[in-house]
């Protein structure tokens, strides 16, 4: 019996190896991928631009597939585009001011109109009353501005002839339709158009966008359907292998979102992180060790909508932020630019609160992330823990301020060696309580004018 058992063994772990074993496009080992991404874990904290005609019926950049919007109805914004306060070194000051570290532009979102003065289309910035290459100008100031530049290039095109219409496409199949009328209504409205066009027309954009622009550091590609999903776009149809592997000859450093769906195809490798849209805070949690950046919207949409209210206040806002770092992710929050080319009121007001925290308190975003598990605070403190590797600094996040101006910190004793606030670095006295095991901290009764004060801590094994 016994010697059976050892080939069987054997036997059972070689097939798991065979099983588990991941695809990889290309030859890089973990350490090398965390040295490439090194400087966008660092930075935590990007924005996004979502811009296009969209912003001139300023009700959702989805607006052409929510309203069934035909090619020739949406002609009318293309030819009424003229940003005359377009100025992207005021966006990028404004991206510096509120901490931001990176800034993705769309350079083509779903509705097909580029920003970019592409070869391949008339459906561009510079053939309309702008007149302007508006993503070189966009490169241009961010990257004066010290911020790392990134392009969104939206994988669905609403307006290319040779894309075929699925079902999110403005001219997608009534609802009411069952399968079989479905089924003939696809390959009736189809006849024609030819992917295999589309897919050149996206190297060729690709490919101008990754050589006429200089070094890009991200570029976030959008987006792939569910697997199973019948209407819609899988990873071949992209031509997704070969568009990602052109990317990463084109750009060798730069970080790709995950969105090309090659996950789906069992690659390991077919994406750098992953991009958990618009969750609250508390689904933001370390993802299995991957990679990810959260994005997020200050309102309900990504495009500029005049009459969206629901506008998330500072606190919120700090959540996303801190929440991300503290569980070792990214935040990129997005500003959706007026036609005019101006960051409206809203989002001036939102970007200004972040900067007056993040002026203060920002060493306790850029390079950290979760803390060793000794340092864990309990979940019903409600406060969020970040941790500095490199200076073995603890950053504790006060969204519950204490009102009788005692902090307790559970099993803290000898593990830290002094504590002040992060804003002025002012001390806070501490003690051990009686248990022996936590310490007791004094703060001030009136908390700090920081809708989220930050207490940093040494710890002794600095
Ligand atoms: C979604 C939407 C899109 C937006 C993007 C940002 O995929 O289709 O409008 O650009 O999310 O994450």
């Amino acid at each position: 019996m016994k010697s059976l058992l050892l080939p069987f063994l054997f036997l059972c772990f070689s097939v798991q190896l065979v099983f588990s074993q991941e695809k990889k496009i290309f030859n890089e080992t973990s350490q090398q991928k965390s040295a490439r991404l090194k400087w966008w874990t660092d930075a935590r904290f990007g924005m996004f631009i979502h811009w296009g005609l969209y912003s001139l019926p300023a009700r959702h950049e989805w607006v052409k597939n929510h309203e069934r919007i035909t090619n020739e109805q949406y002609q009318k914004y293309f030819d009424q585009f003229n940003p005359d306060e377009f100025d992207p070194k005021k966006w990028a000051k404004a991206a510096k001011a509120a901490g931001m570290k990176y800034a993705v532009l769309t350079s083509k979102h779903h509705e097909g109109f580029c920003l970019f003065d592409s070869k391949y289309t008339d459906y561009k910035a510079t053939k309309t009353k702008a007149h302007r290459d508006l993503v070189k100008e966009f490169v241009e100031a961010f990257r004066a501005e010290g911020i790392h530049v990134g392009f969104y290039y939206s994988l669905l095109d609403w307006h290319h002839p040779d894309y075929t219409v699925d079902d999110a496409h403005p001219q997608r199949a009534a609802e009411n339709l069952n399968e079989a009328e479905k089924e003939a209504y696809y390959s009736r409205i189809n006849k024609g158009r030819d992917m295999a066009k589309y897919r050149q027309y996206m190297k060729n954009q690709v490919t101008e966008l990754l050589t006429n622009y200089g070094k890009i550091d991200i570029l976030w590609l959008d987006w792939t359907w569910d697997k199973g999903s019948k209407y819609g776009k899988h990873p071949q149809d992209w031509g997704a292998v070969d568009l990602i592997k052109l990317v990463r000859k084109l750009q060798p450093g730069i970080i790709v979102n995950n969105r090309l769906g090659l996950d789906q195809d069992g690659y390991s490798d077919g994406g750098d992180f992953v991009t958990p849209e618009q969750v609250k805070p508390a689904e933001l949690i370390p993802f299995k060790g991957k990679y990810w950046e959260t994005c997020q919207t200050f309102s309900g949409s990504w495009g500029y909508y005049r009459d969206e209210n629901s506008w998330k206040n500072q606190h919120e806002l700090l959540d996303l932020l801190v929440t991300s770092t503290a569980n070792g992710g990214n935040l990129i929050l997005n500003v959706g630019p007026t036609a005019r080319g101006e960051f409206d009121y809203r989002a001036t007001r939102a970007l200004d609160s972040l900067g007056l925290w993040m002026h203060e308190n920002n060493i306790s975003i850029y390079h950290a992330t979760y803390p060793p598990d000794i340092y864990n605070l309990p979940e019903s403190m409600n406060e969020r823990v970040t941790y500095n590797a490199q200076t073995k600094k603890l950053y504790i996040h006060l969204f519950n301020y204490p009102e009788d101006g005692q902090l307790i910190l559970p099993n803290y004793q000898g593990k830290i060696s002094y504590a002040q606030f992060l804003h002025d670095d002012s001390e806070i006295p501490f003690k051990v309580a009686d248990n022996g095991k936590d310490l007791i901290l004094t703060l001030p009764k009136t908390q700090p004018p920081y809708v989220v004060p930050v207490i940093e801590l040494n710890t002794v094994n600095q």
